[in-house]
């Protein structure tokens, strides 16, 4: 089996195939304090792209409450199970990946979840691990906690489904790293649904082949951001092209994130796909889980992450988030805003104030001779 690079785990690994990565890669940040489980990302992606026939329990995006959401039904504790010990040596990961792990003559560790894995797609939301005391909470340790976790496909660098579908039908673009099955390849035979440990590709039982996240490339095309991200009411979401780790642009936000500051990590590196989803961690929850879910970076992130607010460069790289339709290439933070740069032409796409203004409406409205009420 050939021999690439993956940056993430800080080594060489075996993959089916050549490493190709592409041109640039299409890339995202989900900030995970941020997200208050609206599932408006959900829906926004269901109306748009799964509504159809066969796509009835089909979510390109779903949002899960860790530790005890899952959809499907008990998707990463499954493989991390069958993945068995996974230890780090500094930054690098000195277990199996699941191409490492794979059996004799497969091409990765996974499995097919069964259809009543699908059947709950909400399970555990709102679940806190432990109990709390009525009226209590826990000021500086956090014994009790949850946390949300929105999930899409990863357009990975080493695609699982990809490097186990015998028919070629998954593929990488390679003007932007986005992984598309081919639906005039696709036979159906499911293997990239067993292949992909996040559980990404989804069978459709009315045109028997398997369908996923897009990256909503028909959008990314015109220099527009993706409908789970546009949408996002907590604007956790921020899309744009990632450079190669060791060649990041500091000005370029999503570079700034994840290879300058490293605030943002991606989803179980040690499984070895190279994910292109990165996800600032949540404060509140304990290390251990963190680490498991993040990588071994995942308490410096949380330290960067907590300083943003005396750190004018980070906070405004953060202020972008949901600020805009468009995909930015480039930021600058001016004296009193953070200024956003259009992929496509170059002008200002957005300006975000550090401080918002304010408007304080008297009390006695002179105009109308009238006193309002409930503004204090
Ligand atoms: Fe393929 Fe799964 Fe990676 Fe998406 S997340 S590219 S479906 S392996
Ligand atoms: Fe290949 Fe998956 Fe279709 S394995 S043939 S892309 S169902």
């Amino acid at each position: 089996m050939p021999t690439v690079y993956n940056w993430q785990i800080g080594r060489d690994m075996t993959f089916p195939y050549e490493g190709h990565r592409p041109e640039k890669q299409f890339a995202y940040v989900f900030d995970l304090n941020k997200c208050i489980d609206c599932q408006t990302c959900t829906i926004a992606c269901k109306t748009t792209w799964t509504s159809g026939k066969g796509q009835e329990v089909m979510l390109w995006n779903n949002v899960e409450t860790k530790p005890y959401g899952f959809f499907p039904m008990g998707w990463d504790v499954k493989i991390l199970d069958m993945l068995g010990a996974q230890e780090w040596k500094g930054d690098v990961y000195a277990g199996k990946t699941l191409f490492e792990a794979a059996e004799k003559g497969e091409p990765v560790l996974g499995y097919l979840p069964e259809d009543i894995d699908y059947a709950s797609p909400n399970v555990g939301e709102d679940d806190c691990l432990g109990m709390v005391e009525g009226g209590a909470y826990h000021a500086n340790e956090h014994l009790s906690w949850m946390f949300y976790l929105p999930r899409i496909c990863n357009h990975c660098t080493y695609p699982g489904c990809l490097g186990s579908c015998p028919r070629k039908a998954a593929y990488k673009r390679p003007q932007d790293g986005i992984v598309l099955i081919d639906q005039g390849r696709c036979r159906g035979y499911r293997e990239c649904i067993k292949g992909c440990p996040y559980k990404r590709p989804f069978f459709n039982n009315h045109t028997r082949t398997s369908e996923k996240c897009i990256a909503c490339y028909p959008f990314v095309e015109q220099g527009q951001q993706p409908q789970c991200v546009t949408m996002c009411i907590g604007k956790i979401r921020l899309t744009g092209y990632l450079s190669e780790h060791d060649k990041p642009q500091k000005d370029n936000p999503i570079d700034y994130l994840v290879h300058v500051r490293k605030v943002a990590l991606p989803l179980y590196p040690q499984f070895g796909l190279e994910p292109n989803v990165y996800y600032i961690p949540p404060v509140h929850v304990p290390p251990r889980y963190l680490r498991q879910m993040f990588g071994p970076r995942v308490e410096e992130a949380v330290q960067t992450y907590r300083k943003a607010k005396d750190d004018k460069e980070l906070l405004g790289a953060l202020m972008l988030f949901g600020s805009t339709e468009r995909i930015l290439k480039q930021f600058r933070v001016e004296k009193d805003s953070v200024v956003g740069i259009d992929l496509m032409n170059g002008s200002e796409a957005v300006r975000v104030p550090f401080t918002e203004p304010t408007v304080v409406r008297p009390f006695r409205d002179e105009q109308h001779l009238v006193y309002r009420h409930n503004i204090t």
